[in-house]
């Protein structure tokens, strides 16, 4: 558990570059450590002496409420300041100060990432987010026609799209099943991955935590089932990594993707690609890069010229996260989501939470339906009525309203978006 010491020390350590941190700012994180002292995570939940603190780390416009922190997240603002520092210092002269100055500390980044995450730092690769990540796996593999690779409809769009071009191009076989919300079990969704296994299924790729609904995947017992089947698993954690505590070891996994734009708090364009040392001989970069590297995870970030400022500016990120604390923050996430999605689940039989909210297979994401009303009418009508940023889900099998709030929100904020819900369940909204 941070005290007010480590987290102090942890912000300033924070890699290589050490990162501008405007005075109040820096103040206010520095005031959070005591608050928290020894308490539990579960504690801290509620004390918003502290949570104001970790606030106030923000400069944030307060007229609109977001809560549609999944599809990318404000970063804290000394963050930022890095970043922009780094970005002015690459200009004055960017082949010096951008390639010889900045580029390498991304080994530091790439050594905290691998610390926090639990592998190897020779298995941890920087990308730009959990898209290129993701599509170094679909598109690295040797796989031929008539190979099968096993998803669910629930997947998200764009690796199924990168899927159907490998389908389309190469004749493999994407076959989708389905998951109903919220499952009966996490051994419902293992059987129903095992049961439409083949002899010709080469690939299984989950979502760790869907961006749909929130439901965190059972991936560890995905993995134990098809590594003996001589399946690889691909694990889609664009929503994952800094959202809910978890090691490379829980899942045991071969390859992993996320991108650190959403929770982690990193800058825009900042993601990162685990590959097992024993499997970058036979994953192929996204771009070439010379033989000599096959076995070498710099190999997929040959992406040719690319800001440092960006990535360099993740150690910043880890380290706020870190001084918050991973267990802290998703008893937070936690907190925030059943202020919301409680009440609304009492209000009325016509509100279903899509999202497990009874369980510890969900965290910050919560995915609400409210029989009878649309969901992207409902979107539109928070932000005109009241100025709240949400996320309409429409899938063939269900629907509903996303909302996800981050470290920053207020209880007031997420009071005010169940009190206009209420008024949307009890009157409608056309
Ligand atoms: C499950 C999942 N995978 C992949 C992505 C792609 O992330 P990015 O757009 O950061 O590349 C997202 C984005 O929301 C996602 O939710």
């Amino acid at each position: 558990m941070p005290n007010r010491r480590s987290f102090v020390t942890s912000l300033l350590g924070a890699g290589a570059a050490l990162p501008v941190l405007r005075a109040t700012a820096f103040r206010g994180l520095a005031a959070a450590g005591p608050i928290a002292a020894t308490r539990t995570p579960a504690d801290l939940a509620t004390d918003e002496d502290y949570w104001g603190e970790i606030q106030r780390a923000f400069e944030l416009d307060r007229t609109m409420i977001n809560l549609n922190n999944g599809g990318c997240s404000p970063a804290p603002t000394h963050v930022l300041e890095q970043m922009i520092r780094d970005l002015r210092f690459s200009n004055e002269l960017p082949v010096d100060h951008m390639w010889r100055i900045l580029e390498p500390r991304l080994e530091s980044v790439r050594r905290e990432l691998a610390a926090e995450f639990g592998c190897d730092t020779e298995e941890m690769a920087i990308t730009r987010n959990a898209s290129e990540a993701n599509e170094t796996m679909i598109f690295g593999l040797d796989l031929k026609r008539g190979d099968e690779i096993l998803v669910t409809n629930q997947n998200y769009p764009r690796m199924l799209t990168s899927w159907d071009q490998r389908v389309r191009r190469e004749g493999l076989v994407l076959k989708q099943i389905s998951i109903p919300l919220p499952p009966p079990s996490q051994q419902d969704i293992v059987d129903r991955f095992r049961a439409a296994v083949t002899p010709r299924t080469r690939i299984i790729e989950v979502t760790h935590i869907t961006n749909l609904s929130g439901q965190i995947m059972p991936v560890r017992a995905i993995v134990d089932f098809a590594r003996p089947l001589g399946i690889e698993v691909f694990v889609d954690g664009a929503h994952a990594f800094a959202h809910f505590p978890f090691k490379r070891d829980d899942l045991d996994c071969d390859y992993y993707g996320t991108s650190l734009h959403k929770w982690l708090l990193a800058p825009v364009g900042t993601g990162f690609l685990y590959v097992r040392k024993s499997r970058q001989r036979q994953l192929w970069p996204l771009m070439a890069a010379p033989a000599e590297m096959n076995e070498n995870v710099r190999k997929y970030e040959e992406i040719g010229t690319h800001p440092a400022a960006n990535h360099n500016a993740i150690s910043v990120a880890l380290a706020f996260h870190q001084a918050i604390g991973a267990e802290r923050k998703v008893a937070r996430l936690r907190y925030l989501r059943d202020r919301w999605a409680r009440p609304l689940v009492a209000e009325s039989d016509r509100v279903k939470m899509l999202t497990p909210i009874d369980s510890d297979n969900s965290a910050g994401i919560g995915l609400v339906h409210v029989e009878g009303i649309d969901p992207g009418k409902l979107g539109g009508w928070l932000m005109d009525r009241y100025r709240i940023v949400s996320t309409p889900i429409v899938h063939p099998e269900f629907n509903g309203l996303r909302v996800t709030p981050n470290v920053y929100t207020t209880p007031g904020e997420v009071d005010t978006f169940a009190e206009a819900m209420r008024v949307a369940i009890r009157r409608g909204v056309a």
